[in-house]
This record gives structure tokens, C-alpha cells and sequence, in this order.
């Protein structure tokens, strides 16, 4: 293991799981997400499952990867050679290379994704400068349809995210997050507050967090289910990598709940950000396009709109540039920890691959290749696909590895790092949690999901 690091501050950790954990799933996803599945009710289910479900396998991955200082293709090859017979082996290495393969997927439509907020920013920073008012429509118009445009700024993208990877855990990833956090949090507050002050605020709050119970659909566990292992970046095997990196004192409990009590928090301001927003235009959310339809509209039209709009697009690029890290990273770890592959080769050879990939989506919404199942494009169709099927799929098998081949005694190992008997207790129903509810919860969303199919 050439290059595995350690953070060098406690902050290292933070900056990384909370940067990688917040992302266009917060300001992009969530949103549009809530307003298809009704609103208050959906945020609360999210908010269960966050706390009852993601934060034990939060806790799981960063156990696999602080026991065998290793990411997940490592733990998993370590863990074969160790005690599992042999025909399991295959099984276990499977898990690691879907996890994998979905970090690359994700970071190739991310960077799309990533390119359009890119785009904007410009687009209103040049805006700034000119007299004439800023055309949000023919601007979104011009990016759809132009694949080479939005190729173009993907790469921009993975570049800048290689170029962080590339110069390692400390100077590169653990810096550069902990610049971009402070800026990040000090811009949502900002803009937040100017959002609670429009004249529908109320109404926004009132569907945020007024719960019906009657808008949920069959699929909505499923979709809280996946949407909430997305944006806690679970599944990917990239906390087993973060947690690799942590100091043998860190108490693995309490910084997964950290992290998801800052996640969740950021999402709920993301919410109180674009919903008073939303439901100042036109009150209706349009599906993805939410954020790149109706807030520059809304910034086109309002006094001082455009600095707004600079403001919030750099917001939700730093938070996608920090996401993009967190996988790219993820990858990079893997392929040495498993292949010995060094990290420069490593970043450009995953990076490369991520820009191949981003092809697809990026041409399929153009004008170039516009092509489209059940009126679903290649992106839309990547992002149903991983978040609702495959991210739950790999949860699972988390689950069953960490439940049930890791023995008690070395999850407690790192569970109990102090002697207060209320630990004990909490050891045991994470385990209960890990083994039992966790993947029943999981199973049951997918056959809801099935079921719903069937019916339609
Ligand atoms: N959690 C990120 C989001 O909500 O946008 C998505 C993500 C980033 C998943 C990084 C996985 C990851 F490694």
C-alpha cells in the first residue's frame, strides 16, 4: 500500500465525507424528488431511513475500511484470503466491482450535470457585465442542444477534478474540500435567507414540512430508500475508503452521525433555498429542470438577480466539484489497493473513463443524438437505474458482509472505543439493525418497486 494516507487534521475526514456526501443530490435531486412524491410526508420517511437505516451503514462502511486500512476491493480481496471459502470469493469481489463500476457511472453523469451548473455560472457572470436582461430559456436551449457543448464542459469538469485527486489525500482532496466547505456554507446561508423572504415562503414550508401521508406512491419507499444512500454517498464504497484513512482513535459512531446530521441539514436548507423560489414562479416543479428552468428564470427576472444566480450556481458547483472528488478518490483507492495501480495513472485512467462514458448521456439529450426510451433519456435513465435498483442492491450486500462475516468482536472493536455501558447497548442494536432490519427495509422497497412495474 504505497500511497494510503491518513487526514492530517480531524477535519480531513469531515471535509471529505461531508463534501462527498453533499452534492447535486442535495440542491439537484432532493428538491424534485420531494415535490414528485407530494412533499412533507416523503421528507419525513427520508429523514427516518436516514437516521434508522443510513446512518448504521454509514457506521458499516467506515468499520470495513478503518479494520482493514483498505477500500473496498482491498477489504473484500483481504477478507476472501482470510476465512471465506472458496466459492464465496467471487460473490464478495463482485460487491466491490459494482460499487465501483457505480462510482464511475455516477461521477460520468455528475460531470454532465456538473457542466450545465458550469455553464450557468458563466452565463450569469458574463451576464453581470452586459445591459440586455439574461435569457434563462434560450440559455438552457443552447446547452440542450448542443452535445458537444455539454461534452465540452463535462471534461472541463473531470479535469478540475483530476487535478485535485491527482495531487493526493492530504494536498489535494482533504485542501481543497476544506477551502471550498467554508465558502460553500457561508454562500447557501446567504442565499437562503433571501429565499425565506419572498412573499410564498410559507406556502414552500407548509409543503416541505406539512406531512400527508395520502400523496406517497408504492415506489416512494424505494425512492426514499435510494435517494437517501445517494446523497450519504453510501453504496459506493466510498466511506470503507474514508474510513481507511481515519486515525485509530476516531470514534466511528458519532462521526457518522455528523455526517448525517450535517447532510441532512444541508438538504433541508436546499429545500428551503428552491422551494420559495419555485413556488414564487410558477408553483409547480418541472421535474429536473427545477434548477435550471425556473431559478435562472427567477434570477433573470429580479433586481440584483444576476448576483444571485452567480452566487447559487457557484454554490452547487463547489458542492458538485466536492462530490466529484469523493468519487474519483473512491476509484483511484481502489484500483491501487487491488491492482497496485499508482495514482497518477490511476486518476487519468478513471478520469478518461468517466469522459468516455459522459458521451452518451451528454449527447443523448442534444439535438445530435436525441434518443429516448418511454421518454427517458440516457442520464435520466442512468440516475433511476443506480439510485433506485442498484444502489439498494449494494447496500444490501454491505450489509450482509459487515453482518454476518465481520466478526462481533472486531466491529466492537471499533464501535467501543469508550467504556460507557450506554455503547454496549448501542453496539447491539447497530448490529441488530446491520443484520436484520436494514436489509428487510431494503427488500421490501425493491419488491415494492417490482410490484409497481408490474401494476403499470
Ligand atoms: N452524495 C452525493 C450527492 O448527494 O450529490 C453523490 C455522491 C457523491 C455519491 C460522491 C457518491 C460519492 F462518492
Amino acid at each position: 500500500m504505497k500511497y494510503r494516507g491518513n487526514w492530517k487534521t480531524r477535519f480531513g475526514f469531515y471535509f471529505a465525507a461531508i463534501g462527498s456526501a453533499f452534492g447535486l443530490g442535495n440542491l439537484w435531486r432532493f428538491p424534485y424528488v420531494v415535490a414528485e412524491n407530494g412533499g412533507g410526508a416523503f421528507v419525513l420517511l427520508y429523514i427516518f431511513l436516514a437516521f434508522f437505516i443510513g446512518v448504521p451503514i454509514l457506521v458499516a462502511e467506515l468499520i470495513l475500511g478503518k479494520q482493514y486500512q483498505q477500500s473496498i476491493m482491498g477489504v473484500l480481496h483481504a477478507k476472501t484470503k482470510e476465512h471465506l471459502p472458496e466459492k464465496i470469493e467471487k460473490k464478495w469481489l463482485l460487491l466491490g466491482k459494482v460499487a465501483v463500476l457505480l462510482s464511475l457511472l455516477v461521477l460520468s453523469y455528475y460531470a454532465v450535470i456538473s457542466g450545465w451548473v458550469l455553464h450557468f455560472f458563466m452565463q450569469f457572470l458574463v451576464g453581470a457585465f452586459r445591459t440586455e436582461s439574461f435569457d434563462a430559456a434560450q440559455s438552457l436551449l443552447v446547452l440542450r442542444q448542443s452535445g458537444g457543448l455539454q461534452i465540452g464542459l463535462a471534461s472541463v469538469h473531470l479535469l478540475l477534478t483530476i487535478m485535485i485527486v491527482l495531487k493526493g489525500l492530504q494536498n489535494g482532496v482533504e485542501k481543497w474540500i476544506g477551502y471550498l466547505m467554508p465558502v460553500f456554507a457561508i454562500l447557501l446561508m446567504t442565499l437562503v435567507i433571501k429565499s425565506l423572504s419572498l412573499e410564498n415562503s410559507s406556502e414552500a414550508l407548509s409543503f416541505l414540512f406539512y406531512p400527508d401521508f395520502s400523496k406517497l406512491s408504492v415506489s416512494s419507499l424505494g425512492q426514499a430508500l435510494g435517494h437517501m444512500l445517494f446523497t450519504l454517498s453510501l453504496g459506493f464504497g466510498v466511506m470503507v475508503t474514508f474510513g481507511s484513512y481515519m486515525k485509530r482513535d476516531s470514534y466511528i459512531p458519532e462521526e457518522g452521525l455528523r455526517v448525517f446530521a450535517m447532510d441532512t441539514v444541508i438538504s433541508l436548507l436546499s429545500g428551503l433555498l428552491i422551494f420559495p423560489l419555485v413556488f414564487t414562479v410558477s408553483g409547480l416543479v418541472h421535474k429536473e429542470d427545477v434548477l435550471f428552468e425556473t431559478l435562472p428564470l427567477l434570477f433573470g427576472q429580479t433586481s440584483g438577480g444576476h448576483w444571485f444566480g452567480i452566487a447559487f450556481f457557484l454554490c452547487l458547483y463547489i458542492a458538485s466539484l466536492g462530490a466529484s472528488i469523493g468519487l474519483l478518490e473512491v476509484i483511484v483507492s481502489n484500483l491501487g489497493d487491488r491492482w497496485k495501480v499508482q495514482r497518477e495513472k490511476a486518476c487519468w485512467v478513471a478520469g478518461g473513463i468517466a469522459f468516455l462514458v459522459s458521451i452518451f448521456p451528454g449527447l443523448s439529450s442534444s439535438a445530435l443524438g436525441q434518443w429516448s426510451y418511454r421518454g427517458l433519456g440516457v442520464l435520466q435513465i442512468l440516475d433511476l437505474t443506480i439510485i433506485n435498483w442498484m444502489l439498494p442492491l449494494s447496500a444490501l450486500g454491505l450489509c450482509f458482509l459487515v453482518g454476518r462475516s465481520v466478526s462481533r468482536d472486531k466491529a466492537a472493536s471499533h464501535f467501543l472505543l469508550t467504556s460507557k455501558p450506554d455503547y454496549a447497548e448501542l453496539f447491539q442494536n447497530w448490529r441488530s439493525v446491520i443484520r436484520w432490519v436494514a436489509p428487510l427495509v431494503i427488500i421490501v422497497a425493491l419488491l415494492l418497486q417490482v410490484f409497481d412495474i408490474i401494476r403499470s
